[in-house]
């Protein structure tokens, strides 16, 4: 029988970062399911040592602590059914229909509205995973420098979202799309789902960064395990697992990220 992931909220006014208390609960035995929640972080972090601006009540911090019942090579399916999970709560609650760019940021107009950030932490039971979440809710409080690549709820609808109603539709969009990773041919429907939901899946020129090199090519779909075929200009296919991923102006147009 499928267990449902059923979230308990531990709720913090300010913290360096959800997701190191998250792994620090984790470590110390927290069940499946253990979603910290701040108000404001003064060290959010990002994806490749970035930082995550996150003035007080001006976005949505929160990281979940999942102890996934399937292979750890399959665990990076879960941020890529973490992204459908927060586009669905965005629709739901907000009207807003985000794109998603590989692996698992939101989009909208081009510009980053939500941020995941999975990690691992240890502890005696085991091995578990921090999955954590950062939507803009508004830009009273952007700094200059991230003006022009990212947006917000507000900025995008013209009206100041309800976080609560937001949080609680992303944990039971998360609940939903993280059971059916557990049940059979979950992965492939995830997958399946996150090409049909995200512009940058497939024929897209993108330019690609990795550690120690960049190239451009076309997209070609996701692999197995989650990472982004790309076509490079020789006609040669790279799955990338790790990186960033830039639209090229080209067959879309209208992004800028
Ligand atoms: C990214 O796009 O680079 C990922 C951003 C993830 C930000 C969230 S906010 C809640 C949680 N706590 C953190 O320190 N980071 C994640």
């Amino acid at each position: 029988m499928t267990q449902r992931l059923t979230p308990t909220i531990l709720r913090f006014e300010s913290l360096p970062s959800t997701n190191t208390e998250a792994a620090r609960q984790a470590a110390r035995g927290a069940h499946e399911g253990l979603c910290v929640v701040a108000r404001e972080q003064t060290a959010g972090r990002g994806r490749r040592e970035r930082s995550w601006v996150s003035p007080k009540d001006a976005g949505l911090y929160l990281s979940v602590v999942l102890r996934p019942r399937f292979e750890p090579r399959d665990w990076p399916l879960i941020t890529l059914a973490a992204a459908l999970a927060a586009r669905e709560a965005l629709s739901e609650v907000c009207g807003l229909e985000a794109d998603i760019k590989w692996p698992n940021d939101l989009l909208a107009g081009g510009r980053k509205l939500c941020g995941i950030l999975a990690e691992t932490a240890e502890g005696a039971r085991g091995r578990a995973v921090v999955l954590g979440v950062g939507v803009n809710l508004n830009e009273r409080a952007f700094p200059e420098e991230i003006r022009g690549t990212a947006t917000s709820v507000e900025g995008e609808t013209g009206r100041a979202p309800d976080a609560e109603q937001l949080l609680a539709a992303l944990l039971r969009a998360l609940a939903t799309r993280y059971e059916a990773l557990h049940a059979p041919g979950g992965g492939d429907a995830t997958l399946r789902d996150w090409e049909a939901h995200s512009t940058y899946a497939r024929e897209r020129r993108v330019s690609v960064r990795l550690a120690g090199e960049s190239f451009e090519g076309t997209t070609r779909g996701l692999a197995p395990d989650g990472a982004l075929r790309v076509e490079t200009d020789a006609g040669t296919i790279r799955a990338v697992t790790a990186g960033d991923v830039t639209a090229l102006r080209g067959i879309h147009m209208d992004g800028q990220d």
